[in-house]
């Protein structure tokens, strides 16, 4: 399937060497990523955060459509942190604004590609008018059978954990499970992304080695690949390098070399 895109990634250069080494029979089960270095990417044009932003979300656009092409079961893109908030009203509104347009105008290609979009995070803050967006993009596409799309969305890794406490806290005072029962598949499962694999990838555009407080229990045994490009000049080609690099780590779990 992923044979289309070739020629169709931008350049001249030839990338086919590209597609050659990766490893259809290895690809990712899940890619986690942090669409970091919008508002760098904007300032260094002379322009406000806002364009860095909106580019950000044409990326994410391009990055799905190749990630669903090439057989990617779950994608994970850290959108707005429980963090987030600090920042100025103008910048929160306008970044809720662009999640909301992003449903609007995309569910119906992602539908089509058969990709399951869901919402991770405290979705519950957010406003009425994103939240009846958001149950109607996760409704629409809750039969899908492809590719997962996790928008994380008003998350924070240590708020989830707490959540994942607090729901086993209240399964043991309701007598459901007993203290000792509890397992770290117990947790695993109380989280947002309790039915799906762990990340096998974590991607992080811009330059920066931070994990700010992105899937930390999911992250364990995650291999690491950063780019100093940013966000919204990241393409599939990038993805695909990310990919052939980790097709060719030597992942051991803590266990020896084969
Ligand atoms: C971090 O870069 C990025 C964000 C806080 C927002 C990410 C949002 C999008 C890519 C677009 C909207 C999302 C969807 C789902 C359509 P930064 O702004 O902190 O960049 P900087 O570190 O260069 O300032």
């Amino acid at each position: 399937m992923w044979k289309k895109w070739l020629g169709k990634l931008g350049g001249t250069e030839d990338k086919s060497h590209l597609y050659q080494v990766l490893n259809e029979k290895r690809i990712p089960k899940h890619i986690a990523i942090i669409m970091d270095g919008n508002g760098r990417w904007a300032q260094k044009r002379g322009m406000p955060r806002a364009f860095g932003h909106r580019e950000g979300a044409e990326t994410l656009k391009k990055i799905v459509r190749f990630s669903s092409d090439i057989g990617v079961g779950a994608l994970t893109a850290y959108a707005f942190s429980t963090e987030n908030w600090k920042r100025p009203a103008e910048e929160v509104g306008l970044l809720m604004k662009l999640i909301a347009e992003y449903l609007d105008g995309n569910i119906e290609e992602m539908h089509q590609n058969n990709v399951r979009v869901r919402f991770i995070g405290k979705t519950e803050e957010l406003s009425d008018g994103l939240r009846h967006k958001i149950e109607k993009a996760q409704t629409r596409t809750a039969n899908n059978t492809g590719l997962v799309l996790n928008l994380a969305v008003n998350y924070g890794a240590r708020t989830e954990i707490t959540r994942a406490v607090q729901l086993i806290a209240s399964q043991v005072r309701d007598g459901l499970i007993k203290p000792e029962d509890i397992t770290e598949n117990t947790i695993q499962q109380n989280l947002y992304t309790g039915d799906l694999p762990d990340p096998d990838l974590l991607i992080r555009p811009s330059g920066d080695f931070r994990i700010s407080n992105f899937l930390l229990w999911q992250c364990a045994y995650t291999e690491f690949w950063y780019t100093e490009t940013n966000w919204p000049d990241f393409t599939p080609e990038l993805l695909v390098q990310a990919i052939i690099d980790f097709q060719n780590r030597e992942r051991r779990f803590g266990g020896l070399k084969k």
